[in-house]
């Protein structure tokens, strides 16, 4: 098949989160089933530019609709992760992608709302035919409305759409107006079974109008999938997901298991395997010592968390682990940066507090290679999210030997199954779950982790090993995305003859 996928960010050039991991694992792992996949993101100013290679521009100089005029865009080619990427860099004097940094301004809807008609406009004029165009998250979920109302007339009919959510939380709500900007006719769109937004009639909705629109609708777990049906958990997309339930469908994530390897990763002061801990154990010392840490006890566990401090994580239950670490007798790293004005400020706060304690350090920043230190230092590593669609990072732990502790929730619920679950067949025991999102959830299954590592030696070295040998490669999902796929690209096939 020929796939494009369309997206925001992609690892390591332009990530904020995991759909930068997820982007780039994806489409590795579906190249290397022999589908032709190229990727088309924003040239933006402040990309990984030594991470991409090859990088030039085309002499094809590509025009895109906006505000009832024709604006240039500059088109770039390069290799990530040997992946043939476009790059589209909009000669607007509004300098859409020259910000300095990826989301969080003022005019997003504009930004992304520009990017996804030069994106199909690129499509479009450099004669592709792609068997399937996959959009992820709101920023380009406008692909599936423009296609449906102006490209697929436009010649680009034989492509399917799949939209995949990484998280319904965000949707880039917009007043309806602003849809007119990038060409798409307001009162057609603007209607309850459209792109309407479930709460504001005045408002139109890029997420519910990627939902309605496309062929394939996923999100990122099963468990998740079921939750954004409810009312609770649909963040008031759950009616239009429930209505659309037959071509949506959860599909947990994977990880990058070339860029996450412990016996490879050169982020790590010593490289190790399964068969050789020694290694972990080196690491543990080698990050306290750069931290500043106390490294008396070898056997002091030390507990890990690398996140985006917002509400979603459950920021007050990241707080009380800290101190109930400290409580236990343990040691805490937070890698970790908000969005959120009052939340980075306290954490601020805490961590200036502990700034030369010897147990506990909070590192307020994006830290990509201190990142791999973390999750090859940590024991146990704590994620109490209050909701989570996928969640990598219980993943990426369990791959460098760091046992998670998480709430069952979302993709956590999907990956992460307790030690003492005798419901659950033993090979898949990996950690420790809580259901509550309180302090008591917290601490009853952070002191159970505490009891396991210093009082059942032996009992926590294999759950290291077992967890370190499970397959959370991107194979099995993949394999789930190239079967919607192929069954879309056949239905198309039988209605057009
Ligand atoms: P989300 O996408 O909701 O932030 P995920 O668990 O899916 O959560 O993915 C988060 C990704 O971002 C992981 O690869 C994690 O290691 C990384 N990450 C989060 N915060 C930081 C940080 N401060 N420094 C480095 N990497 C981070
Ligand atoms: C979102 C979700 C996270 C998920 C990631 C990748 O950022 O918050 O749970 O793992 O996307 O799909």
């Amino acid at each position: 098949l020929s796939i494009i996928h369309i997206a925001a960010e992609m690892a390591p050039v332009a990530k904020v989160g995991g759909l930068g991991d997820v982007v780039t694992g994806l489409c590795k792992a579906l190249q290397k089933r022999g589908h032709l996949v190229e990727i088309v993101l924003p040239k933006y100013d402040c990309m990984q530019y030594d991470r991409i290679h090859n990088l030039r521009a085309l002499d094809v100089v590509v025009e895109s609709y906006f505000d009832g005029k024709l604006y240039k865009n500059k088109i770039w080619v390069g290799t990530v992760e040997g992946l043939p990427v476009f790059f589209i860099e909009p000669q607007h004097p509004e300098k859409f992608f020259w910000r300095g940094q990826f989301y969080g301004e003022h005019d997003d809807f504009r930004r992304f709302s520009f990017f996804s008609r030069a994106a199909l406009e690129l499509l479009l004029q450099s004669g592709k035919k792609p068997d399937i165009i996959h959009c992820h998250d709101w920023q380009t979920a406008f692909v599936a409305p423009l296609y449906w109302d102006l490209y697929a007339p436009k010649g680009l009919n034989s492509a399917r759409i799949c939209f995949t959510c990484h998280n319904f939380e965000y949707q880039g709500t917009a007043p309806a107006s602003e849809l007119a900007s990038c060409g798409l006719d307001v009162h057609q769109l603007n209607r309850p079974d459209r792109m309407q937004d479930n709460s504001a009639h005045d408002r139109v909705n890029p997420v519910k109008g990627a939902v309605v629109f496309s062929n394939i609708v996923t999100t990122v777990s099963p468990t998740y999938a079921q939750e954004v049906r409810t009312a609770e958990g649909g963040k008031g997309l759950h009616s239009t997901l429930s209505f659309h339930s037959k071509k949506f469908v959860g599909i947990l994530n994977g990880i990058d298991t070339d860029a996450w390897n412990p016996a490879t990763d050169t982020s790590l002061k010593v490289q190790y395997n399964v068969n050789d801990l020694q290694g972990k154990t080196e690491n543990k010392i080698a990050l306290r010592k750069f931290l500043g840490l106390s490294n008396a006890d070898v056997r002091q566990p030390m507990v890990g968390c690398i996140t985006r401090l917002v509400p979603q994580k459950g920021v007050h239950l990241i707080r009380h682990a800290i101190y109930r670490t400290l409580e236990l007798g343990g040691q805490f790293v937070l890698l970790g940066s908000s969005p959120v004005a009052h939340i980075q400020r306290e954490f601020e706060g805490i961590a200036n507090h502990f700034e030369s304690h010897h147990h506990i350090r909070l590192i307020l920043k994006y830290d990509e290679s201190l990142s791999h230190s973390i999750f090859a230092a940590s024991d146990i590593f704590i994620i109490p999210s209050i909701f989570e669609p996928c969640g990598l990072t219980q993943m990426i732990a369990m791959r460098y030997g760091s046992i998670p502790i998480v709430r069952k929730t979302g993709g956590l619920n999907d990956s992460v199954f307790d030690v003492d679950d005798d419901t659950v067949p033993p090979q898949f025991r990996n950690g420790f779950t809580f259901s509550t999102p309180d302090e008591h959830g917290v601490n009853s299954a952070l002191d159970r982790a505490f009891n396991y590592y210093r009082n059942n030696t032996e009992v926590w070295q294999q759950l290291v090993q077992k967890d370190m040998s499970m397959d959370f490669s991107w194979e099995l999902s993949t394999s789930q995305y190239e079967e919607l796929y192929l069954k879309s690209v056949a239905r198309a096939r039988v209605a057009a003859n």
